[in-house]
């Protein structure tokens, strides 16, 4: 084992944090700021029993592209990051490296996740990405520090400021600048500040617990978002959750309703369904939907969606799905040809997969944005190569947040012998 702080190693890989990987002594490396088929001088950060931290030192002393490149699954191609904090800032992780090949790393991620951790060795389609993937986000968490407002570097609560955010709108932009002043004369204790953006371009702010917060002339009492193709209205209050790229939610929508592939008669399950986008879009092929919700806006906003969009085969459920699960509803109601879930990065808690796998669904549709806890779930609900009850089919990721290690997926999951 290398003794030394400085090294020089040649990246193969990219982690799915962004880190260069590299191989010294049978030990990994984890390099912040390398890509593969780089060389570099680094510094080593952090020693643990099986792998490494380390960051650039100093020049990169080799970017070899051609030849030689023995280990090297795939390069990147380094592109001069546009955003002047990004390294600083912890809202992006890899604009060093050109849109193509964030996407191919993500999908590689994804395929990854599935082999390494669920023991699935399944095709993943090709990533859908973004034509201008700048400027998407339609929400912003960002922190006021008592003098300074923007987000945190990467694992701190450090707050790097920023001129223009290349992942916020214009307007979110002025907002921030609008804000700072702003916040300076009222507030000298630390809090969050929620910015997001409506379909028509208006702006709102939210400071910390208080709901509401006024901007130039408008509280933030609730908004809709026109969901592109799908034509869906979806309306959503200051404390709820909405998925952040307006144009993607478009694509993960169409994209959850083919793979769906429903039969006229299905009966399905939304669970996790915040303000109801995927339950509602399913609603046009599907006989009945119950979506299932624990923040009480949410639901009040996903039943004013249905109203909104004159649709009357959704109920939702308020409550967790652990409770809705474990509850005569589910057991006595209809029961579900399709579970759909879409839960939070952590993935679906132990009582979630126990209850999933009693009631068997003929067919289970999980849309997560964690890959690890993705595969992790798919291998507990039964996909593994051994005795499998689910087979993956149609593992579709999808770019919903450039520039970032993040990616979304959709997966089916069918009973075998269905
Ligand atoms: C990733 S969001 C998905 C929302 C929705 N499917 C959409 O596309 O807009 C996860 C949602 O699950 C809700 N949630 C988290 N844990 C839950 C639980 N144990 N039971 C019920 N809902 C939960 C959150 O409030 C959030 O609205």
């Amino acid at each position: 084992m290398p003794e030394r702080d400085v090294l020089t190693v040649r990246a193969h890989a990219l982690a799915s944090d962004g880190t260069g990987v590299a191989r010294v002594d049978n030990l990994v490396v984890f390099v912040r700021g390398l890509l593969p088929g780089e060389t570099a001088c680094v510094r080593v950060t952090e020693r643990r029993k099986k792998y490494w931290r380390a960051e650039v030192a100093g020049q990169l002393v080799n970017n070899t592209r051609e030849g030689g490149l023995d280990n090297v699954t795939a390069q990147a191609s380094r592109m001069a990051p546009p955003c002047p904090v990004f390294g600083r800032c912890g809202g992006c992780d890899l604009q060093h490296m050109s849109y193509e090949d964030t996407l191919f790393w993500k999908r590689r991620w994804v395929k990854d996740a599935l082999v390494r951790i669920a023991k699935t060795d399944v095709d993943v389609l090709e990533i859908i990405g973004m034509k201008d993937p700048w400027r998407y986000r339609n929400k912003a968490v960002l922190h006021w520090d008592g003098s300074s407002l923007g987000w945190f570097t990467a694992n701190s609560h450090e707050v790097v400021e920023f001129d223009d955010c290349l992942l916020l709108s214009r307007g979110m932009n002025d907002m921030v600048r609008y804000l700072k002043p702003y916040l300076a004369v009222g507030a000298a204790e630390p809090s969050e500040v929620v910015l997001r953006q409506d379909a028509a371009g208006k702006v709102y702010w939210i400071k910390g617990s208080e709901a509401g917060g006024e901007s130039e002339s408008s509280r933030f009492d609730g908004s809709r978002i026109e969901v592109g193709d799908s034509h869906l209205s979806i309306g959503f209050s200051p404390k709820v959750f909405l998925q952040v790229n307006t144009e993607q939610m478009d694509t993960l929508l169409r994209c959850v309703m083919a793979v769906a592939d429903l039969r006229e008669g299905d009966v399905v399950w939304d669970l996790y369904c915040g303000v109801g986008l995927l339950g509602l879009g399913l609603t046009r092929c599907a006989r009945a939907v119950v979506g299932v919700e624990e923040n009480a806006d949410a639901v009040s906003d996903a039943s004013e969606n249905a109203r909104h969009n004159g649709i009357d085969n959704i109920e939702f459920v308020a409550g967790s799905v652990e409770g809705f699960l474990a509850s005569d509803q589910a057991a006595l109601g209809l029961r579900p040809d399709l579970v759909v879930v879409d839960p939070p990065r952590a993935g679906l808690s132990r009582d979630v997969v126990e209850s999933l796998r009693h009631i068997r669904p003929a067919k289970i549709l999980y849309v997560s944005c964690d890959p690890a806890s993705l595969a992790r779930d798919a291998g507990r609900l039964g996909c593994g190569a051994d005795g499998a009850v689910y087979g993956v089919r149609g593992v579709q990721p999808i770019d919903m947040f450039p520039w970032t290690r993040h990616v979304e997926c959709v997966v089916l999951m069918s009973r075998v012998g269905e």
